[in-house]
Formats: C-alpha cells, sequence, structure tokens
C-alpha cells in the first residue's frame, strides 16, 4: 500500500475542476486502494482525488461508525447526486485538506447518487446521515468546492489565514494534527 499526502488548503488544484475517468485500469483500482489506505490512516472518512493531486472524478469514502460494524469501503468513479431530499440536515463538517477546522454546513439530508465502480459498472444508491453529507462533500471536491465555501467570507478568510500557518508550521517543525471525522 502507498499512502498518498494529502494537499492543504490553501492550494490551487483543490479549486479546480476534475476530469471525468475514461478508463478503468489497473491503475485506477490501485489509486483507488491508495486513497482508501490514505484515509483510513489519516484518519478519516472521505478522501477526492484533488486532494491527493489527482484531477480525476474519483471519491473515496466509508462513514461506518461503529467500531464493531465491518467497515465499507466505497470507492465511486464520476459520481453524480441525480436526486436531493427537500428535507436538510446540519453536519459540522471537517476535511482532511483543512485539518481541525470545523464548521456547521446544511446540505439536502438525502441524495441519490449515481457512479461507476472501478471496473466501470454502474452503482446507484440513495444515502442519508453521515454518508449523504460526506458524498456531498466529496462531490464538491471534485468541482473545486470546499466546505469553507458555505461559510460567511470572514470566516473563510479566518480558516485559510490558519491554514496557510499551520503550513507554515508543518513545513518547520512536521507537525501532525488529530482530526476527527474529516473527508
Ligand atoms: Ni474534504
Amino acid at each position: 500500500m502507498t499512502l498518498r499526502s494529502i494537499l492543504i488548503h490553501p492550494d490551487p488544484r483543490l479549486k479546480k475542476v476534475a476530469d471525468p475517468v475514461t478508463e478503468f485500469s489497473e491503475d485506477l483500482r490501485r489509486i483507488a486502494d491508495d486513497m482508501l489506505d490514505t484515509m483510513y490512516a489519516a484518519p478519516g472518512i472521505g478522501l477526492a482525488g484533488p486532494q491527493i493531486g489527482l484531477m480525476k472524478r474519483l471519491i473515496v469514502l466509508d462513514c461506518v461508525k461503529d467500531r464493531d460494524a465491518p467497515p465499507r469501503p466505497l470507492a465511486m468513479v464520476n459520481p453524480v447526486v441525480t436526486w436531493s431530499s427537500e428535507e436538510r440536515s446540519v453536519y459540522e463538517e471537517g476535511c482532511l485538506s483543512i485539518p481541525e477546522q470545523f464548521a456547521e454546513v446544511t446540505r439536502p439530508a438525502e441524495v441519490r447518487v449515481r457512479w461507476q465502480d472501478v471496473t466501470g459498472a454502474e452503482q446507484e444508491e440513495q444515502f442519508s446521515g453521515l454518508w449523504a453529507t460526506c458524498v456531498q462533500h466529496e462531490i464538491d471536491h471534485l468541482n473545486g468546492k470546499l466546505f469553507i465555501d458555505y461559510l460567511t467570507p470572514l470566516k473563510r478568510q479566518l480558516i485559510t489565514r490558519k491554514m496557510e500557518k499551520l503550513k507554515r508550521e508543518r513545513a518547520r517543525d512536521g507537525l501532525k494534527p488529530e482530526p476527527k471525522d474529516e473527508m
């Protein structure tokens, strides 16, 4: 397994729209596995291609929180939200590219998502709860959107300044954060 390094905001790659995946190669499967390993190691519950500098429409997630329940690693290629509920839910989101920062974000409580698995087979499923929040957060990454883009400009600026400071500190002495529910 190869752990990939995770880009920290601000980074121009995190603001770009990722390209569709057209080749379902062995390479794609390997990258999806690396992304899952990287996500679990962080630890996090979701990770999107652009966060490792891969500008492709690939996300991974596993929102099983019960330690006794089996894990459910999902790799989604070219995911699209095909339906969202009127009902909204609020969750205190975090992001592996914005470590140690959390803020409430309001999103549709349930979404239906269509995607391809790593073999190219079409899948569709309806998600609720943390899964719904996380999959929307990850698809946002593919469109160059971060959870802080839902906040007021002032809050966003504050977090961005903290991240700039964190990047300087990490570059200096390699500090590691202790994240919770980051995606
Ligand atoms: Ni994220």
